[in-house]
């Protein structure tokens, strides 16, 4: 079955999102698979985005473990409250970076990397792992990032 994506290119990144999000639902429909399905959403955000690194964390054993991405090779284990998605997952909340140098405990698994964004993705109330996005550019993420990342991960647990 042909899964290809339709990629937008010369708009603004709310009409990528707004591109990209119904085909996301559609790749996720009928799979529950979670694997499946983060590795997926990581190669449609890499798709459209083409961030230096996409993809997520999972919460096991109390620790972070590297789980589906899209990017250079990257940390496998994270322990809570450390680095940008250690502090998501404490604090259970999305967090911005502009510049990554500026970010107490920030982990560096690539010095090309300079800004960050980092959700926690939530089942059952609890965190269960993070979406972590890194740019080799300074400031790239914003709110409007946030917002959207928060749907796509929302739509995770449908
Ligand atoms: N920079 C992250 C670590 C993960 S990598 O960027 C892929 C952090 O500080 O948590």
């Amino acid at each position: 079955m042909a899964e290809d994506l339709t990629i937008i290119t010369g708009t603004g990144k709310e009409e990528q999102y707004q591109s990209l999000i119904p085909q996301i639902k559609g790749l996720l429909t009928g799979e529950d698979d979670q694997i499946a399905n983060l590795a997926n959403v990581a190669a449609a955000l890499k798709e459209q985005f083409n961030w230096f690194w996409v993809g997520f964390y999972l919460v096991k054993n109390e620790e972070l473990v590297l789980g589906p991405f899209q990017g250079p090779v990257a940390c496998t284990r994270i322990k809570k409250g450390k680095g940008v998605c250690g502090a998501s997952w404490e604090r259970e909340e999305t967090i911005v970076v502009p510049d990554v140098d500026q970010f107490p405990g920030h982990i560096a698994c690539a010095s090309a990397s300079k800004s960050e964004i980092v959700l926690p993705l939530f089942h059952k109330g609890k965190v269960i792992g993070v979406l972590d996005v890194d740019s080799e550019h300074l400031a790239h993420f914003d709110e409007i990032d946030a917002l959207y990342l928060r749907q796509i991960i929302t739509l995770l647990n449908d």
